[in-house]
């Protein structure tokens, strides 16, 4: 059978060729963007006279048709039409007749399947978007039950000072927070429609590219058809995002699996996002974390895939674009999924204060705030840390905690402790006291849990 597409009627390609060169396999997942890039396309050529108001109306009803099939699950998907556009186009015509075939007046697969992709991309970034929503929102009410949690902050993994675990979810909210202003902003950008841009050069029809980019919704139209055709920035752009979301959800897994550690303690794994082991009874393994931090690379990867791909192809549309579909679709499963995974993880997620207050003892926590009460009472910061550290030795010796040192030990190493000094090594006062813009302390995290809720 000559290949629809093929105006030279090309005869039956090798069926090995047809099964390499197809697409239909995985862009069908496009159906609704290239049925309603399509919709657009018949009014505007309508109304500019291309066709006939009568031949506009039949095409968009038939198209709206082949959606009902489509969606009933009725729809007929032929590997020898290569691709959805195809399938689409070719069933439309047995349902419309002869008129089907003018749908594609002024169009080229290469500017239409660029405007599918980008309704596609941008679809699914916005469904993303949606899905960080939900994870900021569990997040600030994780931390407004824990505002009050204390627990060992890290640096260098190790005790540094104490801070409030709403603070520590917190710092992810505003992770995601950014991801979901990323995705916005590329947003403006993922939404230009290409359709007029032809086959590479333009058309010589009297098109309005304008009138389907308001149809579609879209934020503009293309400057430079060569450019249209041939750009796959939008989507490089939404894999970033993506790739992103999930260096920040893999980095909070590693948190929850370090914290589900008994040495830790920190939390208990919910039943529904944890996992037994085969040969040992007492195992209770962070699987969905773990794997989380594992589909991470998997995400890095569809993004330099895309990327590899672009990098050697001359102008303008070349076949190889075809392979920026599998690995979007790819990464879009992995990000959406591992929202929602990571939602529905720190919901049902229980966290352990008794465990964390109690290595708050280890580590010597509140040592800054020694130097600071020195510092406060005239001392130079510089000499301050000196004598905090001395004191650190001190305890280490004895085995015992900063606020266990006895006060004629500190008066030896500084007239200027007073019996008060053991309010400042109380750990709740000092986190509760750092109330500098952002701190860990009460108020701070009232008003960034506002700017979440914002
Ligand atoms: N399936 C193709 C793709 O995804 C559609 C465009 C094909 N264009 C062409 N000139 N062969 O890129």
């Amino acid at each position: 059978m000559a290949k629809l597409s093929s105006g030279r009627g090309l005869q039956g390609t090798d069926p090995l060729v047809e099964d390499y060169t197809q697409s239909v396999s995985y862009d069908r997942a496009l159906y609704r963007q290239d049925i309603a890039g399509s919709g657009a396309h018949a009014r505007m050529l309508a109304k500019r006279g291309i066709i006939s108001e009568e031949e506009g109306e039949i095409l968009v009803r038939g198209l709206d048709e082949v959606l009902a099939e489509i969606e009933a699950g009725v729809f007929v998907w032929k590997t020898e039409h290569e691709d959805l556009h195809m399938n689409i186009e070719s069933r439309l015509t047995e349902l419309v007749g002869e008129v089907g075939k003018k749908l594609h007046t002024g169009r080229s697969r290469n500017d239409q399947v660029a405007l599918d992709f980008r309704l596609f991309v941008s679809d699914r970034a916005r469904e993303w978007t949606v899905l960080l929503q939900e994870l900021i929102g569990t997040l600030a009410d994780r931390a407004e039950e824990h505002a009050a949690t204390l627990l060992p902050g890290l640096t260098h993994m190790q005790p540094a000072q104490p801070v409030s675990l709403a603070q520590h979810l917190l710092a992810y909210a505003f992770m995601f927070r950014r991801d979901a202003e990323r995705l916005r902003d590329a947003d403006k950008r993922i939404r230009i429609s290409p359709l007029g841009a032809a086959a590479l050069a333009g058309t010589s029809y009297p098109l309005d590219p304008e009138f389907v980019a308001a149809e579609l919704g879209m934020n503009g139209i293309f400057d430079n058809s060569m450019d249209a055709v041939s750009d796959r920035d939008f989507a490089l752009e939404a894999m970033f995002c993506a790739a992103l979301i999930m260096t920040h959800l893999s980095r909070l897994c590693e948190d929850i699996i370090i914290w589900a550690n008994p040495s830790f303690g920190f939390v208990r794994l919910p039943d529904a996002y944890s996992t037994g082991s085969s040969i040992m009874p007492q195992k209770k393994n962070p699987d969905v974390a773990e794997l989380m931090r594992g589909k991470t690379g998997r995400a890095y990867g569809a993004l330099f895939s895309l990327f590899a791909t672009l990098k050697g192809l001359p102008m303008t549309y070349n076949r190889d674009l075809q392979e920026d579909k599998e690995q979007f679709l790819d990464l879009d499963r992995t990000v959406s999924l591992s929202l929602r995974m990571a939602a529905g993880l720190l919901r049902e997620i229980g966290f352990v204060p008794e465990k964390m207050h109690a290595a708050l003892s280890r580590g010597f926590l509140n040592a800054t705030d020694l130097a600071d009460y020195l510092t406060v009472r005239g001392m130079p910061f510089r000499r301050a840390h000196r004598m905090a550290g001395k004191a650190v030795d001190e305890a280490e010796k004895r085995g015992c905690g900063l606020e266990d040192l006895p006060l004629d030990f500190l008066r030896g190493l500084s007239p200027l402790f007073g019996e008060d000094v053991y309010d400042a090594l109380d750990f709740s006062r000092a986190a509760a006291a750092r109330e500098s813009p952002g701190g860990t302390g009460p108020e701070s995290i009232k008003r960034q849990i506002a700017l979440l809720r914002a």
